[in-house]
């Protein structure tokens, strides 16, 4: 695989975590912080994409991530092409890396891509110009880069430290890139109390998600925990989602106010979206004041700004000379 940073450090690609080191994730943060801008506050606007085209193909379902990384883009000056990928010609047949060609031929610069396929990023990284830019948004159930980035800036925010954090994260760990993505990002950061907490069948095999504790009791995993984060049951992953019954998993692994009781009296409520009230979290938690995530959507076009802004600077360096 091609490396995500150049010999000078600088971000060329986005597709994992893996790999980049604290210094780089705190980087990341702090450029992110200095872009955040609250809901009703004048949001940041700045240049340095200015003459970057950001093409955004999902070819998966989404709201938070794609309209976070348009946002983001346009409020740095880039142009934005968010194709519409049914009536596009991958729908036709023509291979991803023939759709990124035709788009690298208008002088598209940086490829925001979600796909189901997992290796599709890092191909694509190995196949594109070398002044292009690949940034993932979402591969299959193997990783989600800037999720993982903006709970930790929701967590650095309010906590103002990583090290001694207990973080509790409960639901379908097994087919969430979100859980693997946050817990490579926390581990990175200096976090090592992580919990992970589902019924068996959801949690991941045991090679994965090292360093973390495993639990299938949700009482048992959230008990004095710093941050639950709640995920979704991936119907869409699985091979028999008719098996699953919505009110016996909020019976048992749902978050309503008396089971958070149990985790720290100052605990953050996370959760990616989209939300399924009801059958992982009750509307009291998810509302109520312990809730931090609509911080979480605030945050992540804050992140994806910095993820841009950092390509696009180092993008510059790779340019063709005109
Ligand atoms: C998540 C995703 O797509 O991985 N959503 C998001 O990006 N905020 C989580 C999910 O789909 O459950």
């Amino acid at each position: 695989m091609r490396a995500q940073q150049d010999t000078a450090g600088g971000l060329r690609h986005l597709i994992t975590l893996d790999g980049l080191d604290r210094e780089a994730l705190t980087g990341i943060l702090d450029r992110a912080e200095s872009y955040r801008r609250l809901p009703g506050q004048p949001a940041y606007e700045g240049r340095e994409l200015a003459g970057t085209t950001v093409a955004n193909l999902f070819f998966e379902p989404s709201t938070r991530t794609r309209a976070s990384f348009d946002l983001a883009s346009r409020r740095l000056g880039a142009h934005v092409l968010n194709l519409d990928v049914n009536s596009s010609s991958r729908a036709k047949g023509e291979t991803m890396l023939d759709t990124i060609y035709t788009l690298e031929a208008m002088n598209t610069d940086v490829f925001v891509i979600r796909d189901s396929e997992p290796g599709m990023p890092e191909f694509l990284i190995d196949h594109v110009a070398p002044h292009v830019s690949v940034i993932s948004a979402g591969e299959a159930h193997v990783s989600h880069p800037t999720q993982g980035l903006l709970d930790a800036l929701t967590i650095r925010i309010h906590k103002r430290r990583f090290a001694g954090l207990k973080v509790a994260i409960v639901g379908d760990i097994k087919h969430s890139r979100v859980a693997r993505s946050t817990v490579r990002a926390l581990q990175t950061l200096g976090t090592t109390d992580l919990r992970i907490v589902g019924p068996e069948s959801l949690l991941p095999g045991e090679h994965e998600f090292q360093g973390a504790q495993r639990f299938t009791r949700l009482e048992d995993g959230i008990a004095g925990a710093d941050v639950v984060m709640m995920l979704r049951i991936q119907k869409e992953r699985m091979a028999q989602s008719a098996s699953l019954d919505d009110a016996a998993y909020f019976r048992e692994f749902g978050l309503d106010l008396r089971r958070l009781r149990l985790a720290s009296p100052e605990a953050l409520v996370m959760h990616p979206g989209p939300m399924n009230r009801g059958v992982e979290i009750s509307s009291e938690v998810a509302d109520g004041p312990r809730s931090v995530i609509r911080e979480q959507v605030n945050n992540g076009v804050a992140v994806r700004m910095a993820v841009l802004a950092a390509i696009a600077a180092t993008l510059t360096r790779h340019r063709r000379p005109l």
